[in-house]
């Protein structure tokens, strides 16, 4: 005799019944889908930000300073005072050193990982009061309130920021370059060897380089 279902549907026994292994294949093959789907794009979504630099224009990817390079980049903040600011701030590590010497420390980076992994460890080292953390685009921002600005770039981008900074910084800015110097400026002073050099520009001496430039020489009349 067969079973009348009970009210809400189900014949009792039904409750005792083993899934079908059918359903329970599924259920596994979804759940594996799952993980290896959600794993897929979790490392997508961490590696991205380090290989998209690879594609820009100017590819200037994530290379942390070695510590005689932060070394010899305090030493040349040495006697400044005012602000420091890191164009490409990567993890923090230029800008937490600055903060540590007393200095109100920026940093402007793309990577949104770094900008977050700087910010907690400008935290734990306790200098969370003088830094900060913008997760901006170099290209987009002006520099010209910082007294002190670093770079450790890549060859290509130094012509143009060069350009960007001449006509950005006022006259009291120091331009910190680690590894890589600029290809015009004449550089007041440099410190260390081979990958660790870091070369210093005064913008005052730039500026006026530049102005002496831009003079009409003797003997070439201004507006023929
Ligand atoms: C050579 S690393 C230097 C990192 C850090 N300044 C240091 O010395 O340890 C350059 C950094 O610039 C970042 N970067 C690349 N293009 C950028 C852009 N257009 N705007 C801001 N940051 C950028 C990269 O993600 C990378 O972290």
């Amino acid at each position: 005799m067969s079973k009348v279902p009970e009210e809400g549907g189900c014949p009792k026994d039904n409750f005792h019944l083993k899934p079908p292994t059918g359903t329970k294949r599924r259920t596994w093959g979804l759940v594996v889908t799952g993980v290896v789907g959600g794993s897929l794009l979790a490392v997508y979504a961490v590696t991205t930000p380090f290989i998209t630099p690879a594609l820009r224009r100017v590819c200037l990817p994530f290379v942390p300073a070695t510590s005689t390079q932060i070394e010899n980049v305090l030493k040349m903040l040495h006697s400044r005072s005012g602000s420091v600011v890191d164009i490409g701030s990567g993890d923090g590590r230029i800008v937490i050193a600055a903060a540590k010497e007393g200095f109100q420390a920026v940093g402007f980076e793309l990577n949104p990982w770094l900008v977050w992994y700087s910010r907690y460890r400008a935290w734990r080292e306790g200098v969370h009061h003088n830094t900060s953390f913008f997760m901006l685009d170099l290209w987009k921002v002006s520099f010209s309130q910082y007294t002190n600005v670093v770079i450790f770039g890549v060859p290509q981008m130094m012509l143009p920021l060069e350009k960007k900074l001449q006509t950005e910084l006022q006259d009291n800015t120091r331009v910190i370059a680690c590894r890589f110097p600029f290809p015009h400026w004449i550089p007041n002073h440099s410190t260390g060897e081979g990958v660790d050099t870091v070369w210093i520009y005064d913008s005052q001496t730039f500026k006026k380089a530049n102005r002496e430039c831009l003079k009409p020489t003797k003997g070439h009349a201004v507006g023929h």
